[in-house]
């Protein structure tokens, strides 16, 4: 394909890539795909810098890489914010388009900041799905976990597809089909439109309707491993009640029990 001459120069330290696919699930919603740079490195639930090439000083927001470790493209799953200085041009995108990406992939929600355990739970809301995506796809987190189990809370129901036909496609992938087999439950909850289970999952975890609705044993330091991401207070409300119940939080160089990682906002 011919690449378009830029308006502006490229900063240093970034790859300029190509829009290969967009989806559009809601208003506020969208994921899209990009080619992926040959030399970049990443673990399966780390992030990279986004940015478009519009300005001479561009705007860089981070993204949690929704695709796992393995996949020859890159897929992003975004909100859209109607003033937010990227989201609100970012949603424009079409195939063909360039995009830029800093040159260097990072962040706290990889298996190698959990220790060993029976399960984890993945705990999303809206675009904090993304890192999550990408986790389920990545044979390592079979290896590391028996169960995998994954709550999605959004306002709507609409804003639950991607997750649910993610989750959906994991089991018919050639690759992946074999490992998560059997093993993947998906907890979507809907707290502003009415759907088979609502509420956050912060006070489904508090009433116990979480673990009776799937007809699973409590968390358990002993037994499970948790990743969260979403909201800033999302992320204080469900650290909180996993402190509670004994977890300590990991990192690569410390791994632990639980990992946190905001999701992408603006
Ligand atoms: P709610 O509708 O009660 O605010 P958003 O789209 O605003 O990012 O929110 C995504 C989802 O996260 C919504 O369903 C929202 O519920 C939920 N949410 C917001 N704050 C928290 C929190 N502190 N703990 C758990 N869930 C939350």
């Amino acid at each position: 394909t011919d690449a378009r001459p830029l308006a502006f120069p490229v900063p240093a330290n970034v790859y300029v890539e190509t829009v290969v696919s967009v989806r559009h699930y809601t208003d506020r919603l969208f994921s899209f795909r990009i080619t992926r740079p040959q030399s970049l490195r990443f673990r399966s639930g780390e992030f990279v810098m986004i940015g478009l090439p519009n300005a001479e000083k561009p705007v860089f927001r981070a993204y949690s890489v929704a695709s796992p470790a393995w996949d020859e493209e890159l897929e992003f799953f975004s909100i859209k914010v109607p003033d937010g200085p990227l989201t609100s041009e970012l949603q424009k995108i079409q195939p063909g388009d360039p995009i830029l990406m800093r040159q260097k992939a990072t962040g706290t929600l990889v298996v190698d900041a959990l220790t060993p355990a029976k399960r984890v739970f993945m705990i999303s809301t809206g675009t904090g799905f993304a890192p999550f995506a990408s986790l389920l796809r990545d044979p390592e987190t079979y290896e590391k976990f028996e169960q995998v189990v994954v709550t999605h809370t959004c306002r709507d129901r609409d804003e639950l597809v991607y997750g649910q036909e993610l989750v959906a496609s994991i089991v018919e992938d050639p690759l992946i089909g074999e490992f998560a087999a059997g093993r993947v439950t998906l907890y979507s909850t809907t707290t502003r439109e009415t759907s088979p289970h609502m509420g956050r999952i912060t006070a489904l975890m508090d009433s116990g309707k979480f673990y009776e609705d799937l007809g699973i044993e409590k968390l358990d330091p002993a037994n499970d491993r948790v990743m969260i991401c979403g909201s800033m207070h999302m992320l204080k409300d469900v650290k909180e009640r996993v402190e509670a119940l004994g977890f300590r939080e990991g990192s690569v160089s410390h791994p632990g029990d639980f990992v946190v990682e905001r999701a992408f906002v603006g």
